[in-house]
């Protein structure tokens, strides 16, 4: 049985006061089974390591840099979020393939980034409505998840998290239901169990896509789902505290 993992995706809301506030209140919450992150906009992620300090709460990057250091305006490097208390990053958010272009091979490399510097990555995976609809679903997903292993190697996986989250689903309020959510992990481990079957087992793979208190029960019941990565519902303590009592 794999331990599940949930997610917050804070995305670009929130204050410093809020940053405290909200990760204090999940610090302090006591969790069954389940391995509990915190994405805050980078400007908090200071207050939110602090509120998560002594805790069992990781906090992490919406990102990281391709790069190690040097001329790149704007970029946060893994060393640096390393060095702030970070544990965790995001690599491949649909948003930001979406509105920064980044592609497979540039993600591939922020996943590796990530590891390089003791970072566990969450290497996200989706298709769009448009994809879906034409039947490219599967191509589409295996074809980010392939450049990651292609670049990192499957020994990697033993460090990453994965989450599958469908564009489509994301902040739409239109969740994937149970069961196509369960046929795209299955798809996604049966490619991994390819090259490494005891890996392709162990690992961790999320699904986000408005996941809420309400439908998140019936989504990690599910034998692949293994918790959930979480936008919206990441915001209220009260939500994603449910939320997270519904993965442990
Ligand atoms: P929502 O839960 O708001 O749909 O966002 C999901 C997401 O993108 C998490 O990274």
């Amino acid at each position: 049985m794999r331990r599940q993992w949930i997610g917050g995706n804070w995305k670009m809301h929130g204050s410093r006061s809020m940053a405290s506030a909200l990760a204090g209140a999940v610090a302090e919450a006591r969790f069954g089974d389940v391995d509990v992150a915190l994405f805050p906009p980078f400007p908090y992620l200071r207050e939110a390591c602090a509120a998560c300090a002594g805790s069992a709460v990781a906090v992490g990057g919406q990102d990281v840099s391709e790069h190690e250091s040097g001329a790149y305006t704007g970029e946060v490097s893994a060393a640096m979020l390393r060095d702030i208390g970070c544990t965790v990053a995001l690599a491949g958010h649909s948003e930001r393939r979406q509105y920064h272009h980044e592609t497979d091979a540039m993600v591939a490399v922020k996943v590796a980034q990530a590891l390089a510097n003791d970072l566990t990555p969450v290497l996200c995976v989706g298709e769009t409505l448009e994809e879906r609809d034409g039947g490219r679903m599967a191509e589409v997903v295996l074809r980010q998840l392939g450049a990651v292993v292609a670049h990192c190697g499957i020994a990697a996986f033993e460090r990453i998290v994965v989450a599958y989250e469908p564009v489509w689903a994301i902040g739409t309020g239109r969740t994937a239901s149970p069961a196509q959510a369960q046929e795209v992990h299955a798809l996604l481990r049966s490619q991994l169990a390819r090259d490494n079957a005891r890996i392709a087992g162990s690992i961790r793979i999320v699904y986000g896509g408005s996941v809420k208190p309400g439908n998140a029960a019936e989504l990690f019941a599910q034998p692949d789902i293994d918790g959930g990565l979480i936008g919206g519902a990441a915001l209220q303590a009260t939500d994603f505290l449910s939320i997270c009592a519904a993965a442990g």
